[in-house]
């Protein structure tokens, strides 16, 4: 195993670091994979859309009946320690580095057997690290994608630590060197592996309906704010392949894409091949919102 690094984190009641958190091998998160996440961005050492990341949280949980193990103020108060202790092991102040909060919940300890039990206590695990930025060169120049049919499964509302279907969507595109695999079920656009998927035609931006095919992003709320603020006609509606193959704009959204124009999708390119006018104003938005929330210490 290659070594981990010395990064704070916190696991069952316990500020410790990577190398030293230790869990059962009879975990169902390590078993069945049995449990959920959430990924919060953190600038200038703030939490970004917290709340909106609880709420997820929240749901995620109750889809698995798993009861939420802490409070929302207790979310934040261990993630806002990480955050200071991380900043400090790298002798930084924690306003001068954006993090990525990482928090996951399994179902706890228990014999193999795949009936939830109901008498166990969740396995509570959070870390926090570096956010590595989009580079320059990507946002001025765009990302290539490819397209494959969603073969993952019909829950894919529920932020699950059960990503294989996951991690084989974005094998498809690292092989062939694209940053994500946008997918389609029944010839319908869902999502990409790891982020939603908006398209732009005449001016208008659409994405998939929230439903049980794709996970609601907490980009999805702050790109139809930003949409409003703008006048920009927003609309979630099914769309089809060929929608998306002759669009204006595609565009990638996650906690760490924030917002990122596709520009190629299946070497060919999308519109003009360029980041296109729509793009621009989303990201000047969505700048505009961390920094707001910063300066308002919003957590
Ligand atoms: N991924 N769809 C899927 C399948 C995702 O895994 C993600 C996020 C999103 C975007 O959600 P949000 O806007 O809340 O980040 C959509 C995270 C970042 C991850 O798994 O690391």
């Amino acid at each position: 195993m290659t070594s981990l690094p010395e990064l704070p984190c916190y696991l069952n009641g316990e500020f410790t670091t990577l190398p030293h958190a230790k869990i059962s091998v009879l975990d169902r998160g390590f078993i069945f994979g049995d449990g959920i996440y959430e990924v919060v961005p953190v600038y200038g050492g703030a939490l970004f859309r917290f709340e909106h990341h609880m709420a997820r949280l929240e749901r995620s949980l109750k889809e698995l009946r798993i009861a939420n193990p802490a409070t929302r103020a207790q979310w934040a108060e261990i993630a806002l320690k990480l955050i200071a202790d991380y900043a400090l092991s790298i002798g930084a102040s924690a306003e001068k580095v954006d993090q990525l909060i990482y928090i996951q919940i399994s179902r706890g300890v228990a014999m193999r057997d795949h009936v939830m039990p109901t008498d166990i206590t969740p396995t509570v695990f959070v870390m926090t690290n570096v956010m590595k930025p989009i580079s320059a060169e990507q946002r001025r120049l765009g990302v290539a994608c490819v397209t494959a049919d969603d073969f993952r499964w019909e829950k894919a509302h529920i932020k699950a630590t059960s990503l294989l279907g996951a991690v084989f969507a974005r094998q498809i595109s690292y092989d062939v060197g694209a940053t994500e695999t946008v997918m389609f079920r029944d010839g319908y656009l869902s999502e990409a592996s790891s982020s939603n998927v908006w398209v732009v035609k005449d001016g208008q931006l659409s994405g998939p309906p929230k439903d049980n095919l794709v996970l609601e992003g907490i980009r999805y709320g702050l790109i139809e704010e930003i949409c409003a603020q703008q006048n920009i006609p927003f609309s979630l509606r099914r769309i089809s392949r060929a929608e998306v193959l002759a669009a204006d704009e595609v565009l990638l959204s996650s906690a760490t894409k924030e917002v990122l124009p596709v520009t190629q999708l299946d070497s060919q390119p999308v519109g003009s091949g360029q980041p296109g006018p729509v793009y621009a104003r989303l990201y000047a938005g969505y700048q505009q919102a961390k920094a707001t929330a910063h300066t308002a210490g919003q957590a």
